[in-house]
C-alpha cells in the first residue's frame, strides 16, 4: 500500500513527509538527480494541502538533500555526500534470485500483525491453546538444564529418536532416526527440497489450488509449476501421467490430509494409486502433512499418510509442530531415504548451522506420548467448538452470499462466493471494516473463493468477523 502521512501520529505532517522522502532517498528508491512531483501533485496524493508539501520540500532543501530552481522543479541533490556514496539499494532489493512475497499475501501479512483487525486469515492456534509450561521431568527439579551448543546438522539425536517413536505411534510411519532431518518448520524442508534436489527449469506437479502457490518459493528456485486437478476426494492421481507425458514432471508435491486451503482428504484408494503411479514413473512424491493431526473431536480419523505405505522410499514426508503445538518453535522434519537426509542436512548446515538447539529440547518434551496425547485431546475439542461457532455465524450472515464445506479437521473453511468480486478490492474493504481473510487467488484458485480460519480468534470475534464480511459483501451488492 502506498505510504500516507498519519494525522494522529502527533508528528507534524510536513515532517512526516520530509522523513518519508528522505527514507526513500537513502534506500535508493529516489536516486540522486530524480525529479520530485510538483507540490500540488504530491499534496493531492497525500491528501494534504500544498503548503504542507512545500514546507517538507523546504526542510529537505535546508538539509541539502533536495535542490530546486525556479521553473525547473525540485530534484534529489546530485552532489549530496551521504547519498551520493550510497549504493542503489532499490535495484539491489528488487534483484536477487529469491523473489519477494506476492503483494496480496504481503497485504494480508501486514493486516495479521494489526491486533485491532479480526483475524480470519491467520493459520495459527490461539495463544491459550499453546502449551506454555513444560512439566519438569524427574531429576530436574531445579529447572530444565538447556544445552546451548550448535545442534547436530540432522537435528538433536534425542529429538530424532523421540520423533521416530512419535511417527510410528501416531502416523504408522517406520523411520529410523537417521532417516529424519529436523528442519526450521515444514517450510524449510520444502525449501531444501527445491534447492537441493531440483534444478531451475524442472517441472513439478502440485494440487491446484495449493498452499504452495501462496509463496514464490518454487518460482524462486526457477521451477515450472503444473496443477493436478482436484475434486472432493483430493487430487485425481491419473492426471500425473498426462502431466508427466507433456512436461516431464520431476517431482510431485501433495498435501493429502486436510489440504490447505480446501480441507479435502485424499481418499485411501487414491493414496495408494498415487504412490503406485509415482513408483512406476520413478518420481519422488513430497507429502506435506502439516495439518494431519488436526482431526476435530467426533470426526473420523483420516487415512494413514502415504509415507506409511511407502515400501520403496519414494515419499519424502514433511511434518511440523507449528499447527499442533506452536509455530514459534520452528520445528519441522523431513523423513526420507538416508542419502536424501544427508544431502539436505549438509545444505542446512551451510545455511544455518542447524535448527535452534533450545527449540529442539522443548520439542522433544512436546512429542513425548503423555504431553502429545493431552494436547491432541484439548485441540480436537477446541477446533470442533471453534468450527461450530464459525459455521453458525456463516449460516446467520453469509448464506445469501456463499456456499462452503465443513472439513473434519484443521483450521479453515473454504468458501465460494455466489457472485465473485474483485478480490483485492474485497480484501481492502474488509480490512477497512476491521476483518481480514485470505482470498483464494493467494492459493492459485479462480476468482470467488475465500479461506476463513477459525483457529485464532475467540468465538465472539469469529461471529463479529463473519458479520463484518457480510457487511462488505452487502455494500458491494447494492
Ligand atoms: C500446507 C502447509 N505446509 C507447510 C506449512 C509451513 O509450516 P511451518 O513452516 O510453520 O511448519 C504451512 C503453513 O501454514 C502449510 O499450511
Amino acid at each position: 500500500m502506498e505510504w500516507k502521512p498519519d494525522k494522529d501520529a502527533g508528528v507534524p505532517i510536513y515532517i512526516q513527509i520530509a522523513k518519508e522522502l528522505e527514507r526513500q532517498i537513502v534506500l535508493g528508491v529516489l536516486s540522486p538527480g530524480t525529479s520530485l512531483p510538483p507540490e500540488r501533485v504530491l499534496a493531492r496524493r497525500f491528501g494534504v494541502n500544498r503548503g504542507t508539501v512545500s514546507a517538507a520540500y523546504e526542510e529537505l532543501r535546508a538539509k541539502g538533500i533536495l535542490q530546486s530552481w525556479q521553473g525547473s522543479g525540485t530534484w534529489v541533490s546530485r552532489d549530496l555526500w551521504g547519498v551520493k556514496q550510497m549504493p542503489n539499494w532499490y535495484t539491489y532489493t528488487n534483484g536477487g534470485a529469491f523473489l519477494p512475497a506476492y503483494p496480496l499475501a504481503k497485504r494480508i501479512q501486514d493486516a495479521c500483525f494489526d491486533s485491532s483487525i479480526i483475524n480470519l486469515a491467520k493459520a495459527e492456534l490461539a495463544t491459550t491453546m499453546i502449551p506454555s509450561l513444560i512439566p519438569t521431568p524427574p531429576g530436574e527439579e531445579n529447572g530444565i538444564r538447556l544445552e546451548l551448543g550448535y545442534a547436530h546438522p540432522k537435528g538433536e539425536p534425542r529429538l530424532r529418536e523421540a520423533l521416530a517413536v512419535h511417527l510410528q505411534e501416531n502416523y504408522g510411519i517406520h523411520a529410523s532416526p537417521d532417516e529424519i532431518l529436523v528442519t526450521s518448520g515444514a517450510q524449510q524442508a520444502l525449501h531444501l527440497i527445491t534447492l537441493c534436489l531440483l534444478n531451475p527449469g524442472d517441472a513439478i506437479a502440485m494440487e491446484g489450488p495449493s498452499y504452495s502457490y501462496s509463496l514464490p518459493l518454487f518460482s524462486s528456485a526457477g521451477l515450472r509449476l503444473f496443477r493436478l486437478p482436484m475434486d472432493e476426494n483430493g487430487i485425481v492421481p491419473e492426471a500425473v501421467y498426462e502431466l508427466h507425458r507433456e512436461h516431464r514432471i520431476r517431482m510431485v508435491f501433495v498435501n493429502p490430509t486436510y489440504h490447505n486451503p480446501t480441507g479435502t482428504i485424499l481418499s485411501k484408494a487414491r493414496r495408494s494409486e498415487l504412490l503406485d503411479i509415482c513408483q512406476e514413473l520413478r518420481l519422488p512424491l513430497v507429502e506435506d502433512d502439516a495439518y494431519g493431526a488436526l482431526t476435530l473431536a467426533g470426526s473420523p480419523k483420516p487415512p494413514k499418510p502415504i509415507k506409511a505405505i511407502d515400501k520403496t522410499g519414494a515419499v519424502l514426508y514433511v511434518g511440523s509442530l507449528s499447527k499442533t503445538i506452536a509455530p514459534g518453535l520452528r520445528i519441522g522434519w523431513l523423513v526420507g531415504p538416508r542419502s536424501v537426509v544427508e544431502r539436505l542436512a549438509d545444505a542446512k548446515q551451510q545455511m544455518d548451522f542447524g535448527t535452534s538447539s533450545v527449540s529442539q529440547q522443548f520439542a522433544r518434551r512436546f512429542v513425548e506420548r503423555k504431553s502429545w496425547n493431552n494436547q491432541q485431546e484439548r485441540m480436537s475439542r477446541y477446533l470442533l467448538e471453534q468450527q461450530q461457532t464459525m459455521v453458525r455465524a456463516m449460516h446467520k450472515h453469509l448464506s445469501d452470499y456463499a456456499v462452503w464445506n465443513e472439513p473434519g479437521g484443521s483450521y479453515h473453511i473454504w468458501c465460494r462466493l455466489l457472485a465473485p468480486r474483485d478480490e483485492k478490492e474485497l480484501l481492502d474493504d474488509a480490512v477497512r471494516e476491521g476483518v481480514v481473510f485470505t482470498p483464494g487467488s493467494v492459493y492459485g484458485a479462480e476468482a470467488g473463493w475465500l479461506r476463513l480460519t477459525y483457529s485464532w480468534e475467540c468465538p465472539a470475534n469469529i461471529e463479529e468477523g463473519v458479520r463484518r464480511i457480510q457487511k462488505v459483501l452487502q455494500q458491494k451488492k447494492q
